[in-house]
């Protein structure tokens, strides 16, 4: 009886709380406010909202910024996407995702016996695919922006002329990739230098390429002097880019994938990011169980958010791609009756082997780079942006030039069907290479709803774990009601079809929750990574204030006001 009794005062006090959105634990802004990989970065973001610029200008700002203090993933020489939604509810999204270029072709990775040759779509020049960051940036500024492009950039110039103070964190990982960065790009350039922490990195050629952009505009990037250079150093280099390519690029608007968890609206990236459908696919073979009741991290919650993912990512790897190339049977892969379907060979007795689901033998590969912002400004507009180089400071060739490192971003097509990529990831001929296509990405930036109003702003790097990263973050949020930086910094985990293994952040998990997967035909793997993403979060708060979710596993920041 007296068990019965603190049963149902338990379930009563879950549910008390339930009703009671999280007391924020993160910064918390009045108005606006910027999270993303680099205080400089937030502030200057934070700083264009506070002069009356509106979140599309400060997008324009951050993301600049993160070139200049953030080299390892700066979109200049890369790409990404961005996930909008206006303070009137109007929702929207742009692809600035790399192209490869013209002379690309499906075989271009493989030696005269078929096999992929190593190193050639994840080093140097002929690893680099057509960037795409400037005209996505440009593209937003022209549409949604309100300050005049040159207000936008006048900080970021002088923040380039100033120099970024070194981190504990960078000079790290610079350290990790130097001897690489040497490799590629010669002894004598910036970031060949040992830098230690607090060391100022100043960048006049990177300031002066930015300039010129501010002035210019689109056509001063990718048409004119920028473009021969950049064209010329990567042919120099071995790589396939050239003058004609950087003249064709353009971003692209797209239609976001929009779908509905309880009553929640989720709205994230279409392809060629496959975050979208995959995160839809993922929620929506969740939704049929309670996993509030199930609790946080606890096995049966594990078990349904990774068989769910397992599912998820076989017909990632299988249907998506370039949408302007391959035909994606998006209302099928997305539908409750398919998605049912998939779900209904899975008990909590035992694993599903993904050997059933679909056959492959992989690898799988980490410290790569990308980075995530989110954006809220005062007038209720929030964006949400991820953007990479695809590794480490991409293909690491540094054009000294210019001021910025380039790509490796053709790594992410499929070299070979069922040949895995840095990511583990296995593809098939929907993601194979074609000349001008965008190679499929896993980039999540997204926006949630309750009840019709914004509520969550979110997304992270961290390649193939991006997608079930920003999913437990919302989870976390939805399901468990935990503030937008307890939601962030809780401990993650992860599956991907293939390898079939789960991927647990090292500390975070017991062992007997771990024991208890395993009992259960599981495997479990804690050595692969260190950390799962780095997510960059906004939540409103029902007073309309924002708590920021500032990933404690980075340097990453919210600044606002
Ligand atoms: O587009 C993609 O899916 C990858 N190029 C993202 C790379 C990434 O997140 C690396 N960061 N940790």
């Amino acid at each position: 009886m007296k068990k019965i009794t603190l049963l149902f005062l338990t379930s009563l006090l879950f549910i008390q709380c339930k009703k009671q959105p999280a007391r924020p634990t993160g910064v918390v802004s009045d108005k606006a406010m910027v999270v993303s990989a680099r205080e400089e970065a937030s502030k200057i973001g934070s700083d264009i909202m506070a002069k009356g610029g509106n979140a599309f200008d400060a997008m324009v700002a951050t993301e600049m910024a993160l070139n200049i203090a953030y080299p390892f993933a700066g979109s200049i020489g890369g790409g990404g996407f961005m996930v909008y939604r206006k303070a009137n509810g109007e929702i929207g999204s742009i692809d600035y995702r790399e192209k490869a270029p013209l002379t690309a072709h499906k075989d271009m990775y493989l030696d005269s016996l078929g096999n992929v040759i190593p190193g050639k779509s994840t080093v140097g020049a002929t690893a680099v695919g057509v960037p795409g960051g400037v005209a996505g940036l440009i593209e937003v500024h022209k549409k949604l922006g309100k300050l005049p492009l040159k207000d936008v950039l006048a900080p970021v110039i002088q923040l380039a002329e100033r120099g970024f103070v070194v981190t504990e964190n960078q000079a790290k990982r610079l350290d990790n990739v130097r001897e690489k960065i040497i490799e590629v790009s010669g002894d004598s350039t910036l970031f060949a230098q040992k830098y230690v922490v607090g060391d100022t990195i100043k960048q006049p050629a990177l300031a002066n390429t930015i300039h010129t952009i501010a002035m210019e505009g689109h056509d001063g990037f990718y048409k004119g002097r920028i473009a021969k250079t950049l064209s010329t150093f990567i042919q120099a280099n071995g790589g396939y880019v050239t003058e004609e390519d950087l003249a064709k690029y353009q971003a692209k608007w797209r239609e976001p994938v929009v779908f509905n968890y309880k009553n929640l609206k989720v709205i994230s990236m279409s392809p060629p990011s496959s975050g979208g459908i995959t995160m839809n696919q993922i929620f929506k073979m969740i939704e049929p169980y309670d996993i509030a009741s199930f609790g946080h991290n606890s096995t049966k919650t594990i078990q349904v958010f990774t068989e769910a993912s397992r599912r998820a990512y076989a017909d990632r790897n299988y249907f998506l791609g370039d949408p302007d190339f391959v035909s994606i049977p998006t209302e099928k892969l997305v539908s409750e009756a398919y998605l049912s379907g998939r779900m209904s060979g899975f008990s909590f007795d035992k694993a599903t082997k993904s050997s059933e689901v679909e056959r492959g033998n992989i690898e799988i590969v980490e410290s790569m780079e990308t980075t995530h912002y989110s954006i809220v400004d005062a007038e209720g507009n929030a964006v949400s942006v991820t953007e990479t180089l695809n590794g480490a400071y991409g293909s690491k060739l540094f054009c000294e030039e210019l001021g910025f490192f380039l790509n490796n971003e053709m790594d992410d097509f499929s070299s070979k069907a069922g040949v895995p990529n840095m990511f583990g990831l296995i593809g098939a001929e929907a993601n194979s290479i074609e000349a001008e296509k965008r190679m499929l990405s896993s980039m999540t930036p997204t926006i949630v709803e309750k009840e019709g109003k914004l509520w969550i702003v979110v997304g992270t790097p961290g390649g193939s774990t991006i997608i079930t990263a920003v999913a437990q973050t919302i989870l976390n949020a939805y399901e468990y009601n935990m503030s937008m930086q307890d939601a962030v910094n809780a401990p993650r985990f992860h599956h991907q079809w293939l390898p079939d293994m789960v991927i647990f952040e090292p500390s975070g998990f017991s062992s007997a929750l771990k024991a208890s997967l395993k009992d259960k035909g599981y495997i479990i793997n804690e050595e692969r990574t260190p950390i799962i993403g780095k997510v960059d979060a906004i939540r409103i708060l029902p007073d309309g204030k924002l708590e920021g979710g500032a990933d404690k596993r980075g340097d990453d920041t919210a600044v606002g006001f």
